[in-house]
């Protein structure tokens, strides 16, 4: 499959990047913020923790106009719940309300259209004491939380994102969430709460903002077969299911996928419905999907005693289960300073799937490179990274060629935040905020090449990579 001539991207292309609250706020505690388990969790001895981030809280204009200056015309960022709630249900934080009620009218002041993610991986820790997602009343919080959102932010903000990475949380949660060793029933049961939470919302927005569009926005990655026998064939088919359809299958469709739901029964792991259930699944449709990406996956056949361990790795780390399929290395691809494996033309396949099972618009909501950049004389020299990500935007102009509806881009990360493993030693931003693990600075804000490099990708539309 290839293309003598790309299609254009389309005019109203909705470039920009991706935050999220946690990792580039700061202001963990300030203007009435409750703790999320993020501010909770054991942070490793040579790691900063999230207390002032970047802070973005206090820096939000200046790093607006950063975005603006680069011509963004979208910036998906994520609301902190325990800004809005402090204890995730309850009292509304008027002035957590304010922050981002300030911060869209920045952006729209500078024509960037919001994008906002509702739960980035920061559940309340008062919830998360109560039994976080194995407890449904999570579910009613949140479903309250997030009409509050729709209520005070629905007039500016046209495109909601529901949970981000539930597939990853849910699959190497112990090392995205720190909630030690998985028990799997119960993080099925814990996925199902948060599939019904996310259609409960879907349909809240629908009714109190027709307008308005709302989709997920999981880590979906193309998962390759080691080789042609068969049996790898049929792990890495049973893998995108168990990795990807099961989440995009149920915010599209309303069901469960039937290969992961297989998988489950088989395993003993499939969820307790509640009376009703089953209807609140099927009513909500997303809209659009969204979809992180930032590398394919390969496995292989797994044997019954094989020692491919599922805790093992992180959101793109080889990881297995024994006699389910086992992740290996691809040999035919590069892989970054941290170890994950670069694979741009993965991200066409993966569009191309996604498109053809659910034929609905898509935007990629995280796509990126983390690595150890350099500040010297005032100047970040990040060709790595605009190597990596114009084959990429290359390959999702590749996509649209073929036919997939692709209406925006937003890499990994504005500005430089932190990273969910490696802290400040991995960044990912086209804005350098100076600062390190545990010297904060002064957190000046510095250009990359890459800042201007993406300006004039956003400028020419794409054509100038
Ligand atoms: C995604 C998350 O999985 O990957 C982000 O949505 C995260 O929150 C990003 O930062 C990059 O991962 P890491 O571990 O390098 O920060």
């Amino acid at each position: 499959m290839y293309h003598k001539k790309l299609k254009p991207f389309p005019k109203d292309f909705l470039w920009g990047a991706s935050t999220s609250a946690y990792q580039v706020e700061g202001a963990w505690n300030e203007d009435g913020k409750g703790p999320s388990i993020q501010d909770l969790k054991t942070i490793p001895a040579d790691t900063s923790d999230f207390k002032v981030a970047t802070d973005h809280y206090h820096h939000y204009k200046e790093d607006v106009a950063l975005m603006a200056e680069m011509g963004f015309k979208t910036y998906r960022f994520s609301i902190a719940w325990t800004r809005i709630m402090p204890t995730g249900d309850g009292e509304v934080n008027e002035k957590g309300l304010a922050f981002y009620s300030d911060l869209i009218d920045e952006l729209i002041k500078h024509d960037i259209t919001p994008l906002v993610t509702v739960y980035h991986f920061d559940l309340p820790a008062a919830l998360e004491e109560k039994g976080g997602w194995k407890n449904r009343a999570t579910i009613d919080a949140f479903t309250r939380y997030c009409e509050i959102l729709f209520k005070a932010y629905g007039d500016r903000v046209k495109y909601w994102l529901t949970i981000n990475e539930q597939n990853m949380m849910i699959l190497h949660g112990a090392a995205v969430l720190g909630t030690g060793k998985p028990d799997w029933k119960d993080l099925y049961q814990q996925n199902h709460h948060m599939m019904v939470a996310q259609a409960k919302v879907t349909t809240a927005c629908h009714n109190l903002l027709p307008d308005a569009k709302i989709g997920p926005a999981p880590n979906i990655a193309c998962v390759y077969s080691q080789t042609n026998n068969p049996e790898d064939v049929q792990a890495a088919e049973t893998m995108a299911a168990i990795r990807n359809w099961l989440y995009l299958d149920m915010a599209v469709y309303g069901e469960y996928n039937a290969l992961a739901w297989a998988y489950m029964e088989e395993k003993g792991y499939t969820p307790t419905f509640e009376p009703g259930d089953e209807a609140i699944l099927k009513a909500a449709k997303a809209d659009f999907i969204g979809f992180n990406y930032y590398a394919s996956r390969t496995v292989a056949a797994s044997p019954i005693d094989d020692t491919a361990s599922p805790e093992a790795g992180d959101q793109q780390l080889a990881v297995g289960e024994p006699g389910v399929y086992r992740g290996v290395t691809n040999s035919y691809l590069e892989k970054t300073e941290f170890g994950w494996e670069i694979d741009p033309a993965g991200m066409r396949t993966t569009a191309n799937q996604i498109y053809s099972r659910y034929r609905l618009p898509m935007i990629i909501t995280e796509n990126g490179l983390g690595g150890i950049d350099k500040l010297e004389d005032g100047k970040i020299h990040d060709d790595y990274r605009m190597d990596y990500l114009s084959k990429h935007i290359h390959q999702v102009q590749e996509a649209i060629t073929d036919g997939a509806d692709i209406f925006g881009y937003c890499p990994w990360s504005a500005i430089d935040l932190i990273s969910t493993h490696q802290g400040f030693r991995k960044r990912y931003g086209f804005v350098y905020v100076d600062r390190d693990d545990f010297d904060l600075k002064e957190l000046k804000r510095y250009r990359k090449d890459s800042f201007f490099w993406y300006q004039k990708v956003i400028k020419t539309n794409g054509e100038d990579l």
